[in-house]
């Protein structure tokens, strides 16, 4: 999965545009300006609610083309904040890394010093710093908002399989050119390891754990963790937004192309590659060792109705032109209908585990 999407020479994500109805999916940002902008209104409530730390530093892991960053940048400016905080773009992609520098900035520079922990900055036309950063480690430690949309979903996972009591890996194997009778057979299968692999030895399945095969991400951890630590060191908020469940899921592993559900051990690297995030793990690891307390996950329809989406709907219809009201209503029902993307899709947020008290009294903006 990490090679096929995110390969310096051909992943898949990495010298293309995929978003969009030329792409092979599209994302909710992308859908309607009601997204990013319901979602920039709560950062900036929940901010406050923390006491208005300054500076600050709005961090977005895997943001696509730039879509939801600019939404939240252009409600935070109206917010007058000046010069009090910057933009950080984790990003491994190159080109999703200048479509999201044409989107954002006024003008951009790349860093060829290696030694750089960014490897793009720019400035937006309101004086806004962006940096861009390959991993979460290179993002300075200071007071953080962490945006993550679709970015989990995106990340490798390990697929596990219990055999009587220990956990065996599902490997992906190399089909012999003899068995691959015709060109639509993939070239690849799935084999069940021998024995315990190093990562179904090291995965700690939660007491009574009911599933017999289910997925998991390593990667999701160690950013989970890493997470952690920053927000109770240097204070800090999460929000992750992406498809997911709670620990009841075993095998989501699959691909699309061209808006279609497509075989993953085909062509890979011409399709996008995705499992739904397991939101009980992230949750576990993330309040592991008490630094942090988690809120969710709530369906995204809900957060967004919370939030006053259907207020915010009707301001914008007074305010475009008559032509523009379907696309404007059609798009946020299709991000609120539960028969849509209301349900499958789950806001989670993570906060100091210091501030517990003072959340129970203002409680989380949409979490409620
Ligand atoms: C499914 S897209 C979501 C894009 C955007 N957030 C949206 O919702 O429209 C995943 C994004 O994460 C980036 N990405 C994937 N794996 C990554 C990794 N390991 N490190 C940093 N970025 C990554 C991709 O290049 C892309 O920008």
């Amino acid at each position: 999965m990490r090679e096929v999407l995110t390969n310096p020479l051909s992943g898949y994500y990495m010298h293309r545009d995929v978003f969009g109805r030329e792409g092979d999916f599209i994302t909710s940002p992308e859908i309607c300006q009601i997204f990013g902008e319901l979602v920039a209104i709560w950062v900036v409530s929940e901010w406050r609610k923390l006491g208005s730390p300054l500076p600050f530093q709005i961090v977005e892991l895997g943001p696509g083309r730039g879509t939801l960053a600019r939404d939240v940048l252009k409600v935070l400016t109206k917010f007058k904040f000046g010069g009090q905080f910057s933009m950080h773009m984790v990003e491994i992609s190159p080109h999703l890394s200048k479509v999201q520098g044409q989107r954002l900035c006024f003008s951009t520079e790349t860093v060829t010093d290696e030694s750089s922990p960014h490897y793009q900055t720019g400035k937006t036309a309101t004086g806004t710093h962006v940096y861009w950063h390959k991993r979460l480690e290179d993002v300075p430690r200071a007071f953080s908002i962490v945006l993550a949309h679709e970015f989990f979903d995106a990340l490798p996972v390990h697929k596990l399989q219990r055999d009587g009591k220990l956990w065996k890996e599902v490997l992906i194997d190399v089909n012999s050119r003899d068995s691959v009778d015709s060109d639509n057979q993939p070239d690849f299968r799935y084999v069940i390891s021998k024995a315990q692999t190093p990562v179904s030895h090291l995965y700690q399945p939660i007491t009574n754990e009911a599933r017999d095969c289910l997925e998991y991400s390593l990667d999701t951890d160690r950013i989970i963790s890493m997470m952690a630590e920053r927000f109770e060191i240097d204070g800090g908020i999460g929000l992750i937004m992406d498809y997911g469940h709670f620990g009841e899921k075993g095998d989501t592993f699959r691909a699309f192309k061209k808006h279609k559900l497509h075989e993953p051990l085909l062509a890979p690297g011409t399709a996008d590659l995705t499992a739904d995030v397991d939101f009980r793990q992230i949750k576990r690891i993330a309040e592991e060792h008490g630094k942090v307390i988690c809120f969710g996950p709530v369906e995204q329809g809900t957060f967004l109705k919370k939030m006053e989406g259907d207020t915010r709907l009707e301001q914008l219809l007074a305010f475009a032109l008559p032509e523009n009201h379907d696309i404007i209503r059609s798009g946020y029902k299709m991000l609120t209908d539960p028969t849509q993307m209301g349900k499958r899709f789950k806001f989670f947020s993570i906060f100091p585990a210091v501030v517990r008290k003072h959340l129970e009294k203002f409680p989380v903006s949409g979490f409620q």
